[in-house]
């Protein structure tokens, strides 16, 4: 695959204009950096910036770009000290010189390497941090590494969890107030018990560790939490693990001094196996505020009680002083997968609204009183047969792909997705993707309405859309806001736009040649403006959920670069024509049936269906199988899977799998790519697609 093709062609020629060579560095104000995922603890990825803004951007062009290898390109840079970082989803860290685009240093941390199961190759890194000339990162496997700025030689390196264990960290780590906050996934695969730990930023000392579900219940409780915790919990759920691994989202509030931790799902979803008795099972799925200096549990808000469906509190959680009721308040927002746009005191927790803001039908609202859900009749799959309509479903109503706020309109711009899933009951021993978790549950259902998805400005103090863009494909990028009162938003089909952020009115694009999810960012150096972002899909799930994109291209090896734009910028992408997507030819095949199906169930169950998609549809995240010539070479086939010959390139081995295993898979592929031959539509880019942009009123939003 053509991975590193035009690398090291960094700077395009007007770049020339940006670079000033000067290596005195005038000490700037904070606003001209972004050194967080959502450049400060209140996480609102709003940029102070004006000198690019609605009446100018017209004038917004490319000042520079940088070609990245294939893999997982869908975290947004960060800059501080006049350097631009980046990372890749392996944890290749690059440096650049914030203006010009130029290369300083790279820093790999070998995470293909190291890795010893899938999952460490898995959901790769979404985002990076920087604080007082060092780079903070986490790799998949549980490092938490941090580099010098200068030379990207590492200062630290230490160890959140053992590379035996079946965690994943890919969240990007926080840097709040010189302690690095980093969490991991792991409770949608494995029997773990989540955690987050805050380290000194100067040493790697670990300053704290804040347990999410309760400890062996035969010891005393280690602290206030547990003694939250564990009257929530019945039966013998020690073992089981519980979940709740925080995998993406936190913040901070020096004044409150609190920092806050978005926490995920429980293992097993299904609460009869996981909590017999029921009980609320609490951290699970619910925002938790801990002293910032001790870890100390002060309040939590759980937005799904007992949860069971994959519901998480994950997605990133805006702190901001809004309008309630006529005063201004200090609040925390947050979208979570459910559905409902919660609106919290920053300092107490206190429930003060919430409001669907995307198609739900698990609940029929929150409860004012009480802050809890009015969950619909029959909407708990134990002891029912059959399945029926979940919404959302597991991928959420907003996932990872960050909303902004600006504190200039006074609305959250959110990323929002209706995807819905069927769900019924399973015994745990059953074969199937979820079904060990006690739940059939089909992530991407082909539903009437389904895959669809919008960039919705959300006002919080009316709790309504004030307005609303339908977007192509179900996996909307992350949202950048500015005080230039633009919001910038990647789409699926290849464009970086702007709206204008009062109206909605689309008033720029940029036509890439992949897709862009990744968050943008904006920052300056000298008093000049940039935004940049990276190109590239892969973090659907993973790569799983790509049916919704099918039909735009997102191909594994299309070019995946970081853009920089600034006022009166010139430089272009160099051309690149599409290959066409043709199976391999395959007039011999004739499908045994069985064998197809005994495939569809190892590629599904096994690791494959993380990277290659359902129903190997690729979203990115690695080849679509469906169009590899190598389904037709057993010898190659097998090298690759059970050998690891691409285990450099990001493709995991798996020693262990029988022969016929391995043809089983092979056969089903090539079922598949005998399916994809006879489908007429291939996928396009857009424009040779009706276009899908359009801009709603409040009403229908
Ligand atoms: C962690 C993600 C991941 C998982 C899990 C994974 N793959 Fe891959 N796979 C990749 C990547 C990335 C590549 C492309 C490597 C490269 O650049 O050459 C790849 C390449 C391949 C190729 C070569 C395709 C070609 O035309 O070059 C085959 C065949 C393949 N994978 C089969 C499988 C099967 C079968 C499974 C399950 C047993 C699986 N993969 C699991 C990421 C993954």
């Amino acid at each position: 695959m053509q991975g590193f093709r035009h690398r090291g062609v960094a700077l395009a020629l007007s770049a020339a204009i940006f670079c000033h060579a000067s290596s005195t560095v005038a000490a700037e104000p904070v606003a001209a950096d972004w050194p967080n995922f959502g450049r400060d603890g209140s996480e609102q990825h709003y940029s102070p910036l004006n000198e690019i803004n609605v009446s100018n951007i017209g004038k917004l062009g490319l000042a520079w770009y940088y070609d990245l290898e294939s893999g997982f390109t869908v975290s947004p840079p960060v800059k501080g000290d006049d350097k631009l970082f980046t990372t890749t989803g392996h944890s290749h860290i690059r440096a650049f010189d914030a203006a010009c685009g130029k290369l300083l240093w790279e820093f790999d941390a070998g995470v293909r390497e190291i890795a010893q199961s899938p999952l460490h190759m898995s959901w790769g890194n979404k985002g990076i941090a920087w604080w007082n000339g060092r780079v903070f990162l986490t790799t998949t496997d549980g490092r938490v590494i941090a580099l010098d700025d200068n030379t990207g030689q590492p200062v630290w390196i230490t160890r959140q969890f053992e590379l035996t264990e079946l965690r994943n960290s890919n969240g990007a780590p926080r840097v709040f107030d010189g302690k690095v906050i980093v969490g991991h996934g792991g409770a949608d695969i494995s029997p773990v018990r989540g955690y987050v730990t805050a380290y000194d930023a100067n040493t790697g000392k670990q300053l704290w560790r804040f347990f999410t579900v309760p400890g062996d219940p035969s010891k005393p409780a280690a602290n206030k939490a547990e003694e939250v915790m564990r009257p929530t919990w019945k039966g013998n759920w020690y073992g089981k693990g519980g979940g709740g691994t925080a995998w993406n989202a936190f913040s901070y509030d020096e004044e409150l001094n609190l920092i806050y931790l978005g926490v995920g799902n429980g293992f097993p979803y299904n609460q009869q196996l996981r909590s017999p008795g029921g009980g609320d099972n609490l951290f699970l799925a619910s925002i938790v505020a801990v002293n910032a200096d001790t870890g100390e549990y002060v309040w939590h808000y759980q937005v799904c009680p007992a949860e069971q469906w994959d519901c998480t509190a994950s997605q990133d959680m805006t702190i901001a002083t809004v309008e309630i009721e006529g005063k201004p308040r200090k609040v925390l927002m947050q979208a979570p997968k459910n559905g409902f746009f919660y609106v919290l005191d920053a300092a107490s927790g206190e429930f003060i609204s919430a409001e669907k803001f995307a198609r739900v039908t698990w609940a029929q609202g929150i409860d004012a009183k009480t802050g809890r859900p009015i969950e619909n009749p029959g909407i708990r799959y134990q002891d029912k047969p059959g399945l029926f309509e979940l919404w959302p479903g597991p991928q959420g109503a907003h996932s990872w792909l960050p909303q902004a706020y600006s504190p200039r309109t006074g609305l959250v711009y959110i990323p929002v997705m209706d995807v819905g899933a069927l769900i019924g009951s399973a015994p745990p021993d059953a074969t199937g993707f979820t079904a060990g978790m006690g739940v059939t549950l089909i992530a991407d259902a082909d539903l009437p309405g389904s895959r669809r998805s919008y960039l919705k400005a959300w006002d919080p103090s009316a709790q309504q859309a004030a307005w609303s863009v339908e977007l192509p494909g179900d996996w909307p990028g992350g949202v950048l806001a500015t005080a230039g009162d633009l919001v910038f938003q990647g789409r699926i089909d290849g464009y970086l736009v702007a709206y204008d952020a009062r109206t909605g009115e689309e008033v720029w694009s940029f036509k890439t040649v992949a897709p862009v999810v990744a968050p943008p960012i904006s920052y300056s150096v000298k008093g000049k403006q940039f935004v940049s972002v990276l190109t590239g899909n892969g973090s659907q799930g993973g790569g799983i959920l790509a049916t919704g994109n099918a039909a735009y291209r997102t191909d594994y090896a299309l070019p995946r670069r970081l853009l920089t734009f600034a006022l009166d910028g010139t430089a272009t992408v160099p051309e690149f024509s599409l290959p066409d997507l043709v199976p391999p030819d395959d007039p011999e095949f004739n499908a045994n049936d069985d064998q197809v199906t005994a495939g569809a169930i190892a590629f599904a169950t096994g690791a494959c269906i993380v990277c290659h998609g359902t129903d190997a549809i690729g979203g990115g995240a690695a080849p679509d199988l469906r169009f590899s010539p190598m389904i037709l070479n057993p010898v190659l086939f097998k090298s690759v899977v059970v050998n690891g010959s691409l285990k450099l390139r990001g493709m995991p081995s798996t020693p262990g799998m029988s022969d016929e295993v391995l043809e089983d898979i092979r056969n089903y592929l090539r079922q598949r790519a005998k399916q994809a031959a006879s489908e007429t539509a291939a996928p396009q880019l857009r424009d040779s697609l009706p276009t899908h942009s359009k801009k709603n009123d409040a009403s229908e939003a």
